[in-house]
């Protein structure tokens, strides 16, 4: 009789919610924390996943959007609007369903993955696919919502960083304190931004004597923030975080500078290396742009750059059945026997 309610009822007392607002929710949040028995072998740290793909729509974006859609709602709105790489638009349509309202989606055409716009399709969703990328699609939304009565749901809601800003709430809450360090996927930045609000709150007046170090990674054919300068074509193949110029640069640079952290590149092949690494030898199935916290996580051990015995949060932002592609691309092709033991424990080496 006892589940996890959702981050605003979890939370209410430390978001801006009136007392008795109704959440709109899908009980997102209350996400796996999971050692890591590989990474913390191979970095000589106690590591930490944060599995966000463990959310109701296969990734982080639930918390902000349950707190968005929940104010938008209040607020008497009957439509939202969101640009995305495709996480973000597979949450809105569903948080939408369940406030009754209409949702529309711009996605960059042939950029995001297939299990993404499935969601957003299934849910019900207005979806316009822009001849552009993400950082068009966010230019067009805010226009359209300065424009119509339609609310944008993008992370430059204050309301969705304040949702995501429950994980550092959770991982102090298991863990008893912040940990030393605290590693993340930078795309639009909103996320890097709002662990580490959740993570100064909760040292200012809640459980946790000190706030982490805050990592950020971006992928290296999409690193504005690392280059210093917006990136016109951004490219890399984790999708979720093809972004040139993202809406959270300051903050997330403040969040770099006042933890006394870094943001940093990782390339494609690092991606695909942590990515594979997750899955075989974690049992953790996460996206393409969920495995740059840890391809960043190994670029910092295989430096010399990261202390031995720190406690290491990595956020995996999303779920891996998001982007089968990656997993299946390059693996061997499964064998086909007929319906015969003797063969099939041939084939397993097991005969
Ligand atoms: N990981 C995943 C799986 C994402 O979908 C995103 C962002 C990020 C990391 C980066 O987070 O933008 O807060 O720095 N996806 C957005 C979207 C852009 O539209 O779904 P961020």
């Amino acid at each position: 009789t006892h589940q996890w309610r959702g981050i605003i009822e979890e939370y209410r007392g430390r978001l801006p919610v009136g007392a008795d607002t109704v959440p709109v929710t899908l009980r997102e949040g209350g996400t796996p924390l999971v050692p890591a028995r590989v990474l913390s072998e191979q970095t000589g740290c106690e590591v930490h996943l944060k599995v966000e793909g463990a959310n109701p729509t296969g990734s982080f974006k639930d918390r902000g959007m349950t707190m968005a859609i929940t104010k938008a709602r209040a607020d008497g709105a009957q439509a939202v609007i969101c640009a995305s790489t495709g996480n973000t638009s597979a949450s809105a349509a569903a948080y939408a369903v369940r406030a009754g309202m209409v949702c529309a989606v711009l996605v960059p055409q042939g950029k995001i993955a297939l299990g993404k716009m499935g969601q957003a399709l299934v849910h019900g969703s207005q979806i316009l696919q822009v001849d552009g990328n993400f950082d068009d699609c966010l230019r067009l939304a805010r226009g359209l919502s300065e424009k119509y009565p339609v609310a944008l749901v993008n992370s430059v809601n204050p309301s969705r960083i304040e949702g995501q800003k429950t994980a550092a709430f959770e991982i102090v809450d298991m863990l008893g304190d912040a940990p030393d360090l605290h590693v993340l996927p930078v795309g639009n930045a909103g996320n890097i931004t709002a662990y580490w609000k959740g993570y100064q709150e909760y040292a200012a007046d809640g459980p946790a004597t000190r706030t982490p170090r805050m990592w950020g990674f971006q992928a290296s054919g999409s690193a504005p923030i690392v280059r210093g300068a917006p990136v016109a074509e951004p490219s890399t193949i984790a999708t979720a975080i093809r972004i040139g110029n993202p809406a959270s640069w300051k903050p997330a640079e403040q969040a770099r500078d006042e933890s006394g952290g870094a943001i940093r590149a990782v390339t494609d092949r690092q991606i695909l290396r942590a990515y594979r690494l997750l899955a075989a030898q974690e049992g953790v199935f996460v996206e393409p742009a969920s495995a740059a916290s840890v391809a960043g996580l190994l670029q910092a051990a295989e430096e010399g750059e990261l202390a031995p015995g720190q406690r290491v949060v990595c956020t995996v932002t999303g779920n891996g059945l998001k982007d089968p592609d990656w997993a299946v691309a390059g693996a061997p092709q499964p064998i086909t026997v007929p319906v015969d033991a003797d063969t099939a424990a041939r084939q397993l080496g097991l005969a």
